[in-house]
């Protein structure tokens, strides 16, 4: 049985993987920022009650991050096999967190950068993975490392591509830093048809975004590559950005020198060494 920490699992991508995850009779942590939709997924999933460990956080407050971390790392003290960065926003607005970041830097960039350094302890004593969610849409990212967190003009699109390249960029650094105790990987779930495009949004952008999704995969569909990630024996472990449960070409502007830039400042905003 594995052990498989999962960030927002009350909808979407990572509710079917806590769903098929569970269904495989893993032992499954997952991490939700919403008391009232974490009952309601034990409720739903009461058949797998031993296995299923639901955590209340939220991303955009890092003291909840480190408390649940800390509960965590208390809870399981074996280790864990699976560390699947998923969470992430696209608010239309711009809005800082009370940690002081913009929003999505917070959620989508710098909280998987938190999750995986401080679980690494628990990750190297079962030689673990990680899996962060990056999106195919960070090929259209530019990397501007006087405005990291795009502050200067906000478009919600923009700063969304934005943490999605940063997710390869930090992953290409811990690949190498982890290597070859902990396996590091991206995914690209393809486009799949979730709410993420109509939270905390306009409704023209809400509606713009059903269009372009209705066509998508499924959540459960969309687990596929994970999956593979996880259980597949033919894995290439050099691999950085998997799509289709395959390895995939991502931006050309992914670079080893801008990528140790950003972990290093990102470490430095987390207080982290
Ligand atoms: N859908 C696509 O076409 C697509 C394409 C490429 C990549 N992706 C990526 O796939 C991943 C999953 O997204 P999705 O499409 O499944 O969207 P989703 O259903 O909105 O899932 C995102 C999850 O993150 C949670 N979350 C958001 N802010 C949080 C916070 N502050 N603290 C804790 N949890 C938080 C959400 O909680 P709530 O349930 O409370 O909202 C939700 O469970 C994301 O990383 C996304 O960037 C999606």
């Amino acid at each position: 049985m594995k052990t498989i920490v999962i960030t927002g699992v009350t909808s979407g991508v990572g509710r079917a993987l806590v769903e098929v995850l569970c269904e495989k009779g893993e032992k499954v942590i997952g991490v939700g920022r919403s008391s009232d939709k974490l009952d309601r997924l034990k409720n739903t999933l009461e058949d797998y009650e031993e296995n299923l460990h639901l955590y209340q956080a939220d991303l955009s407050d890092m003291a909840t991050v480190n408390e649940v971390i800390n509960r965590i790392t208390d809870d399981f003290p074996f280790g864990i096999d699976v560390l699947i960065n998923n969470a992430a926003i696209v608010p239309k607005y711009k809005r800082m967190s009370t940690d002081g970041f913009e929003l999505q830097y917070q959620v989508n960039h710098l909280m998987p950068l938190y999750f995986s350094h401080r679980l690494e302890p628990l990750l190297r004593k079962r030689k673990g993975t990680i899996i962060t969610t990056s999106s195919g849409a960070h090929k259209k990212a530019a990397f501007d490392k006087h405005d990291l967190q795009a502050l200067k003009k906000y478009h919600a699109v923009r700063s969304y591509t934005r943490t999605k390249l940063y997710n390869l960029m930090i992953a290409q650094i811990l690949k190498e830093k982890y290597h070859p105790d902990i396996n590091v990987f991206t995914v690209h779930p393809g486009r799949v048809k979730t709410e993420i495009g109509t939270k905390d949004t306009s409704l023209l952008y809400a509606f713009l975004w059903r269009l372009f999704t209705r066509k998508g995969f499924t959540p459960r569909e969309a687990t596929k590559t994970y999956l593979y990630l996880i259980y597949g024996q033919t894995v290439d472990k050099d691999a950085l950005y998997f799509y289709d449960a395959k390895p995939a070409s991502f931006s050309s502007i992914v670079n080893v020198h801008d990528s140790q830039e950003l972990y290093t400042i990102s470490m430095r905003q987390l207080n982290l060494k």
